[in-house]
């Protein structure tokens, strides 16, 4: 089972976000495909895909709300792939689910207050054992373009692998996820362009580092 599990320093950096993305073009590339949602308290990706089925939205994506990662690797067992949205500030549950992952994708805000926090995250994942290539970062809710290339830049050159992309913060983006869309799957052609590049780049990179 390919396991990508995704997770923070910050809270409302695009985690919950991303793992929704990845876990609808994951079941559309064909894989049998499970939405672990940790964060049992807000229940973010769950209570989306709630609205999901009330809406009638395919494909339906297969989720469940767990307070521990061994359960939820047990419950996801039978899939192909399992995509973990975690809690902010990564603790030792998210830390035991990174451990486990083909790919363990850190979501970031572009601001220094975000970003500082987001390296200092891969540095303690690093020290904890997780290999420097199964780490990726993803900048979400990038406020300019010009804010989100400085993002990306900062995290090259502290070393970490990033996607060189990033999400601009954009009202279509939320809109659509209230509506249970995921946001490769917005009614806007460029929105989703970008999204999909985003995702299907971690898609790709987490089978390349397989498990
Ligand atoms: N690129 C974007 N443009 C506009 N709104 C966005 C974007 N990405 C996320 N959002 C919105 O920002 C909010 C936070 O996003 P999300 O839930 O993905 O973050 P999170 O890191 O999982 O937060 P939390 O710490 O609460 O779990 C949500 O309301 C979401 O709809
Ligand atoms: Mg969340």
């Amino acid at each position: 089972m390919m396991i990508i599990s995704f997770i923070s320093q910050k809270g409302g950096v695009g985690r919950s976000t991303l793992a929704r993305a990845a876990a609808v073009e994951s079941i559309r590339s064909g894989a049998s495909t499970h939405l672990g949602d940790l964060d049992s308290k807000q229940q973010t990706s769950a209570k989306w895909a709630e609205r999901r089925d009330n809406a009638g939205i395919f494909p339906v994506v297969e989720t469940g709300v767990y307070r521990r990662h061994d359960v939820v690797m047990k419950a996801a067992n039978s899939y192909e792939c399992l995509i973990v949205d975690t809690r902010p500030y990564a603790d030792a549950s998210s830390l035991d689910i990174a451990r486990q992952s083909s790919l363990v994708v850190i979501a970031t805000g572009t601001s220094v207050d975000d970003l500082e926090p987001s390296l200092l995250l891969g540095y303690e994942l690093m020290h904890k054992g997780i290999p420097h290539n199964r780490l990726l970062y993803v900048v979400g809710k990038a406020p300019s373009l010009a804010e989100g290339r400085a993002a990306i830049e900062t995290i090259n050159s502290w070393n970490f692998i990033c996607i060189n992309n990033f999400l601009t913060f954009k009202a279509g983006y939320s809109i659509t996820l209230d509506a249970g869309h995921a946001i490769t799957e917005t009614p806007w052609k460029t929105l989703n362009r970008r999204a999909r590049n985003i995702v299907h780049d971690i898609l790709a990179r987490a089978r390349q580092s397989g498990n």
